[in-house]
């Protein structure tokens, strides 16, 4: 059977539409009807199933937590690059160039401190960057508890993410210097130095649910993550980074994404670049 003979009704959709916000807070528009058709057929017919209604009913009532995670890894858009958007990278940059001189956090073991979080890293490229510029402006750092946490919903790009190995045309727009960092391997394909890996930790995490892990950040990266969600839900997960954000910390997002920053506690410093600011919360409250 091929997949364009399983159809997709009005009411099935809808009840896709419904299962992927509850999970992962995604509002699939009427736009994405084909692509939702041609992604979860193939997981319809693996499963024996004779309808896109049967595979909602499994989801509901028999599915295991891995068949939760293919459900949301179909139905995940994870294109990202190098240096995307990188009028980010070169603000870092000169942010984390005041750290450097001037460290805000000190770790227990007195070196100082410098923690980054990427929310919604897809393979692993918006993370790497981050590491790459850092790295190769402010060699000093390696002597720093610097730790880029990198995470998302879907466990297939996290996988592909660890293990930094990239097609080689990845490379294409970038500059001589950028591609430098990059290691040949035999096969074509490119890997990024173990000593840039090591900065990272991988994580699956849904920005829905908990978030077990320790701040506070010096900077998060939410980059074209939040443009899937509706109103109600970006004001949420903007509130809970807020929390993990210190006064002066950034908050970087997507380049068609924006915020109502003042009453969510930041001030807009560049496109899509906040800084924390709790004065201004206060402020707009008044
Ligand atoms: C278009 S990619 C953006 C990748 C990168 N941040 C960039 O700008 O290049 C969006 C990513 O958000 C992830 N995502 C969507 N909903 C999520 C959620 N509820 N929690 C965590 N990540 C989510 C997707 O899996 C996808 O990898």
């Amino acid at each position: 059977m091929a997949d364009e003979e399983i159809a997709l009704s009005d009411k099935e959709f809808d009840r896709i539409r419904d299962r992927i916000y509850q999970i992962a807070g995604i509002s699939l528009g009427e736009a994405k009807r084909v692509l939702v058709a041609s992604r979860l057929a193939k997981i319809v017919r693996a499963k024996n199933l004779d309808s896109f209604d049967s595979y909602v009913d499994f989801l509901d009532r028999r599915a295991s937590d891995k068949d939760k995670q293919v459900f949301v890894n179909a139905l995940t858009t994870n294109l990202t690059r190098f240096y995307r958007e990188d009028h980010h990278f070169d603000h870092l940059v000169g942010y984390v160039g005041q750290l450097v001189t001037n460290p805000r956090h000190k770790s227990s073991n007195g070196r100082p401190r410098l923690r980054i979080w990427s929310a919604g890293c897809s393979t692993g490229q918006e993370p790497y960057t981050i590491a790459m510029a850092l790295m190769q402006k402010f060699p000093q750092l390696k002597g720093w508890d610097f730790r880029i946490l990198a995470t998302d919903v879907d466990t297939d790009v996290i996988a592909k993410a660890a293990l930094g190995i990239y097609p080689a045309g990845e490379l294409e727009g970038l500059s001589r210097e950028q591609a430098a960092v990059f290691e040949k391997m035999p096969d074509g394909n490119v890997r990024v130095p173990v000593a840039l890996r090591n900065l990272m930790t991988f994580k699956p995490l849904n920005l829905m649910g908990d978030w077990p892990l320790k701040g506070p950040f010096d900077a998060i990266f939410c980059r074209n993550v939040t443009i899937y969600f509706d109103r109600p839900t970006q004001t949420r997960v903007f509130e809970r980074f807020g929390e993990l954000l210190p006064d002066g910390a950034y908050l970087y997002i997507g380049h068609s994404e924006n915020m109502r920053s003042a009453s969510l506690g930041f001030s807009l410093e560049g496109k899509t670049i906040y800084r924390r600011n709790v004065q201004e919360r206060m402020r707009a409250a008044r």
